[in-house]
C-alpha cells in the first residue's frame, strides 16, 4: 500500500485524516513540531484504528530531517497541512507567518523535487476568494484577501501552480476548506483551540463547559435573514474522507479538472450556509445546553455570507459531504463532553 506523509498530522484536520488514511490502508508517517499540538491526537489515532503512524517530531523548515525522513521511507504522496491559522495573529506577526507557512511549504517542495516524490494535497481555504460573488467556484479569481494568514495560502498555491508549470511530473490538488466543525464520532480526537479560540464553534463549546460565562456574537445588522453572518459549516470527518478521494485520484495521477496552470482545486464545503443564530440554536437543541450569549460590535474583515459552490468536485470525484449541521454539532458536543480539557486531561 502507499506511504503518505502528514504534515501537520497532529492537528485537527490533520489527526482526523490519519484516522481515515489508516481505515483505508494507507501507511501514514506524521511529522509535527507541537507548536498547536501535541502527541496525545496521534495515540488516539492509533486507538481508534488500531493501526500504527510513524511519527517524526520537528519542523517543517528543517532541510536537513525531511532529507532525512525521504531517504527513510518511499512516500508516494504528501498531504500538507502544517502551518499557523489564526488570523487576527497573522496581523500582529506577518513574518512568523511567512516564515513558517511560506518558508517551510517551500522546503517540503525543495525535498519532495529532490526526492522525486511529486505528489501532494495542499491545506488552503475558502479566505481566498475574498470578495467575489456567491457562490464561490474554483474558477474565481483570487479575492481581496486582508491578512497575512490568507496571502501565504494564495502564494502557496501560486508557487504550486508554477512548480506544475514548470514539471509535467508534478501533480498538485488544493483542497479549500470553507469552515470546519465537528469532531470524530469516537469522541477520542477534536478541536483543541490554544488560548482564547478565534472560531465561532471552539468558543461555543468553551462556553458550553462553563470555561467563558458568555458567548459575543459580533454583529446582528448583517444583510442576512437573522442579521448574523453565514457560513458553510463542514463536518472535519467528512473534509477528511474529501482527502482520501483526492488521493485516489492523485496516485493515480488522474489529469481531469486541472486548470491552466496544471493544478486541481477543489472547494471542500457542503454548499449550504447557516448563520451564527442558526448554529448557537442548534448547539443547544443537540446538547440541551443553553449558550448564552450577548450581540457585540462586527468583527473587522468579516464577510456577511460565506458559502461553497460544491459541484466540481461531485462531478470529478464523486465525493459529496454527508453530515447535517445537527450531527455536527452533536459530535462536537461529544468531543467536549468527553475531553472538556481537550487533550490536556491527560
Ligand atoms: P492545526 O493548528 O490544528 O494543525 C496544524 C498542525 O501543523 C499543528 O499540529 C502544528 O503543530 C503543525 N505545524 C505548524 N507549523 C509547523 C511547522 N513549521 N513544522 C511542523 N509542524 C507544524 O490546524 P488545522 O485546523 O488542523 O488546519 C490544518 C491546515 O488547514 C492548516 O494549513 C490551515 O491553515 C488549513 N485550514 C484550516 C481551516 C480551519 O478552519 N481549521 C480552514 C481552512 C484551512
Ligand atoms: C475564519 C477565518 C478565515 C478562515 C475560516 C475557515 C478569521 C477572522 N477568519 O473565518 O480566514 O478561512 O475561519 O476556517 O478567523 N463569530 C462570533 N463570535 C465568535 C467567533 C465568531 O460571532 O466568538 C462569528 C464570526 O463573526 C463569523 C462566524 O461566527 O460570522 C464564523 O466565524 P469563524 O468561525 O471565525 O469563521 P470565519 O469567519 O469563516
Amino acid at each position: 500500500m502507499d506511504t503518505v506523509l502528514v504534515t501537520g498530522g497532529t492537528g485537527y484536520i490533520g489527526s482526523h485524516t490519519c484516522v481515515e488514511l489508516l481505515n483505508n490502508g494507507y501507511h501514514v508517517l506524521v511529522l509535527d513540531n507541537f507548536s498547536n499540538s501535541s502527541f496525545e491526537p496521534i495515540k488516539r489515532v492509533e486507538k481508534i484504528t488500531g493501526k500504527k503512524v510513524k511519527f517524526y517530531e520537528g519542523d517543517l523548515r528543517n532541510k536537513e530531517l525531511l532529507r532525512k525522513i525521504f531517504k527513510a521511507n518511499n512516500i508516494n504522496a504528501v498531504i500538507h497541512f502544517a502551518g499557523l491559522k489564526a488570523v487576527g495573529e497573522s496581523c500582529a506577526k506577518p513574518l512568523e507567518y511567512y516564515d513558517n507557512n511560506l518558508y517551510g511549504s517551500i522546503a517540503l517542495f525543495e525535498i519532495m523535487n529532490e526526492f522525486n516524490t511529486k505528489k501532494i494535497i495542499f491545506s488552503s481555504s475558502a479566505t481566498v476568494y475574498g470578495n467575489n460573488p456567491l457562490p464561490y467556484g474554483e474558477e474565481m479569481p483570487y479575492g481581496i484577501i486582508s491578512n497575512p494568514y490568507g496571502r501565504t495560502k494564495c502564494m502557496i498555491e501560486q508557487i504550486l501552480g508554477d512548480l506544475s508549470k514548470s514539471c509535467s511530473s508534478w501533480h498538485t490538488i488544493i483542497l479549500r476548506y470553507f469552515n470546519p466543525i465537528g469532531a470524530h464520532q469516537s469522541g477520542m480526537i477534536g478541536e483543541e483551540p490554544q488560548g482564547i479560540p478565534n472560531n465561532l464553534m471552539p468558543y461555543i463549546l468553551k462556553v458550553a463547559v462553563g470555561d467563558f460565562p458568555e458567548l459575543k456574537v459580533f454583529g446582528d445588522d448583517y444583510e442576512t435573514p437573522d442579521g448574523t453572518c453565514i457560513r458553510d459549516y463542514i463536518h472535519v470527518v467528512d473534509l477528511a474522507k474529501g482527502h482520501i478521494i483526492a488521493l485516489k485520484s492523485l496516485l493515480n495521477s488522474n489529469n481531469q479538472g486541472k486548470n491552466s496552470e496544471g493544478i486541481n482545486i477543489y472547494n471542500l464545503g457542503t454548499g449550504k450556509g447557516y448563520s451564527v443564530l442558526e448554529l448557537i440554536k442548534t448547539f443547544e437543541k443537540v446538547s440541551k445546553i443553553k449558550i448564552k450569549y450577548s450581540i457585540t460590535q462586527r468583527r473587522d474583515g468579516d464577510l456577511p455570507i460565506c458559502f461553497a459552490n460544491v459541484s466540481k468536485i461531485e462531478r470529478e470525484l464523486g465525493w459529496k459531504a454527508k453530515y447535517n449541521i445537527e450531527a455536527m454539532c452533536e459530535d462536537s458536543w461529544r468531543w467536549i463532553k468527553n475531553n472538556p480539557r481537550g487533550y490536556k486531561n491527560v
